[in-house]
């Protein structure tokens, strides 16, 4: 058997059926959308993400997934046109209105999930999808961002398959199995004939900002699912008892992924 009789794309969609990962529905980013705003424009990650960027010869920005508009409105003062597309519109209100508080008057939103038609979604020259990538259907996403670039995609996608740290999990007596991380993207673009370059971003995880423990109890839950009293007694317990150092867990590292648009 050679890697060519491997289709990445099943076998991801296989990994994340398997990873029993509730798909999470527009509502449930709506009411993240407040929280996520007000880090959106000041993050290490928007930082370290926008300094691997190119935008030599660019004009516009397609954001996939913007979310408030973390990368999108990072580089809008350096672009004719941007377009945030999400399927949370309080995501989308919040990017237009962290971009008129900015005054940027370049700042578009497009209310579309990765699902849906996207004949309408226009061509740019960058294509950005930022920890937005665990998609059912990670190959047809791929040639939609592709497809979309006139100039280069870039995009991270989850190192390790784990949202939350696998010692917390333990804590609370689960073992999550994990979800497909990015090597999957890595071979389903080479299957594509695209060679991408692979950088890497590490970040504090989530948790590290929770104010109290039920802030901190909430933000597990969002990744592993409702807790029951007794895990939720075995999180408390374990976090009184956790130094700040333990709290914060292990920092997340995404894939960062990117190529160029080689002209036809
Ligand atoms: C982790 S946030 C990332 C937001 C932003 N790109 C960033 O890096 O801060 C994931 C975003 O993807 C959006 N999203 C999740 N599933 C989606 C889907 N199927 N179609 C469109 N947007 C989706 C969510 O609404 C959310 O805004």
């Amino acid at each position: 058997m050679t890697i060519e009789a491997i289709d990445f794309g099943r076998l991801y969609r296989d990994h994340l059926a398997m990873s029993q990962r509730t798909r999470k529905d527009p509502s449930a980013w709506d009411s993240r959308a407040a929280g996520m705003a007000s880090k959106a424009l000041r993050s290490r990650y928007a930082d370290e993400f926008v300094a691997r960027m190119d935008l030599s010869g660019a004009a516009s920005l397609l954001d996939v997934g913007c979310g408030p508009g973390t990368i999108g409105l990072a580089v809008a003062g350096q672009l004719q046109r941007v377009v945030g597309l999400d399927y949370s519109s309080a995501m989308l209100d919040a990017m237009r209105s962290k971009a008129a508080q900015n005054g940027l008057g370049n700042v578009e939103t497009l209310h579309r999930a990765w699902e849906d038609d996207w004949s309408d979604v226009p061509q740019c020259d960058i294509v950005v999808a930022s920890r937005s990538t665990t998609v059912e259907d990670i190959a047809t996403a791929l040639e939609r961002l592709h497809a979309k670039a006139r100039l280069r995609v870039y995009l991270t996608h989850l190192v390790g398959g784990h949202f939350t740290d696998p010692a917390i999990q333990a804590v609370i007596g689960r073992r999550m199995p994990s979800v497909p991380d990015y090597i999957y993207l890595l071979n389903i673009l080479h299957r594509m004939g695209i060679h991408p370059r692979l950088d890497y971003i590490a970040h504090e995880n989530r948790l590290a900002d929770a104010v109290d423990f039920d802030d901190f109890a909430r933000r597990v839950a969002w990744s592993v699912g409702e807790l029951d009293a007794h895990e939720t007694e075995c999180l408390r317990s374990w976090y009184q008892r956790a130094t700040p150092q333990q709290r914060r867990g292990t920092p997340m590292r995404w894939a960062f992924i990117s190529w160029e648009k080689v002209p036809c």
